[in-house]
């Protein structure tokens, strides 16, 4: 045995194809595992697909590069926690391909920028950041307002994480276009909707345009759904060990 392995440590080529398959070994057992979702991730009540609108506001997000300089990730650090408040939970971004955790603040972290600030304050942040924080170097996206949303393509979109794992319904699918409209119109009768995406999802003119959304009704109603799907003042993430703590019998102590 160490004879062998003296010849093992001896040629360097030998060694190199050894070590490579003793690697590559722990490397399937470690990493093949996490390609199956549903042994990685914890599922967290509240965590929904995107509604269409929103679907379309992240594809915005993605093609205008705001998680280039912003990120959707808060750390499990207390100043990150006490500045963008619960950590950043797997499942929250369990629905998103590709997910846009980023890397880079330039500005602040937006994972649960949700309800922080109004439909209004967004529209005049978006068309321009210097009007209402002087100093901030965030880029003009007025445009936005002055693009309609392409409503068309969005069936097809979900048709394509529906293969990917996300459990969009035939149903869903079938009603995206008029889903994606109906989100911006705060009047209508919109039972069908929130049946589809639960009664969290409320429509309102997010961008001011109702009934025929413009880019920047999408990207608000993406943002302002950041965070805010599970809700944390139930939120127990020991809730297993809690559970089977309750169920044991309780032994008396003499
Ligand atoms: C060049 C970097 C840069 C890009 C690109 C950028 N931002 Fe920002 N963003 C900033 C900075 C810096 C701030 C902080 C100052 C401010 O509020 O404007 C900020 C602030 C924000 C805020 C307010 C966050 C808070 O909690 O106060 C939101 C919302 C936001 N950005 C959304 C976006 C969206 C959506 C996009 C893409 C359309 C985008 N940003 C693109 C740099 C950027």
């Amino acid at each position: 045995m160490l004879e062998s392995h003296k010849k093992l440590e001896r040629n360097s080529i030998l060694l190199l194809i050894f070590a490579v398959i003793a690697v590559s070994i722990g490397g399937i057992v470690e990493i093949v595992p996490l390609f199956r979702m549903q042994t990685t991730i914890e599922p967290v009540k509240g965590v929904r697909p995107l509604t269409p609108l929103e679907l379309a506001g992240q594809d915005i997000y993605i093609r205008e590069g705001c998680n280039v300089c912003h990120s959707q990730q808060i750390r499990p650090l207390r100043d990150e926690v006490q500045r963008y408040g619960h950590y950043s939970l797997a499942a929250e971004s369990m629905y998103d391909h590709p997910f846009v955790w980023g890397s880079e603040r330039t500005g602040p972290d937006l994972a649960r920028v949700g309800g922080k600030y109004s439909n209004t304050w967004h529209v005049e942040h978006l068309t321009n950041p210097r009007s209402v924080v002087p100093e901030s170097i965030m880029p003009n996206y007025d445009f936005l307002a002055k693009t309609y949303l392409q409503t068309w393509d969005l069936g097809d979109r979900m048709k394509v994480l529906r293969f990917e794992g996300v459990p969009y319904t035939k149903d869903d699918i079938a009603n995206a276009q008029q889903d994606a409209a109906l989100q911006t119109l705060p009047d209508e009768d919109a039972s069908g909707l929130q049946a589809r995406y639960g009664a969290k999802v409320i429509p309102q003119a997010f961008g001011g345009t109702p009934g025929s959304p413009t880019e920047m009704d999408a990207l608000i109603a993406y943002l302002q759904q950041l965070g805010t799907q599970v809700d944390f003042t139930t939120y127990d993430p020991d809730f297993e060990l809690h559970a089977a703590a309750a169920a044991e019998p309780k032994t008396v102590k003499k």
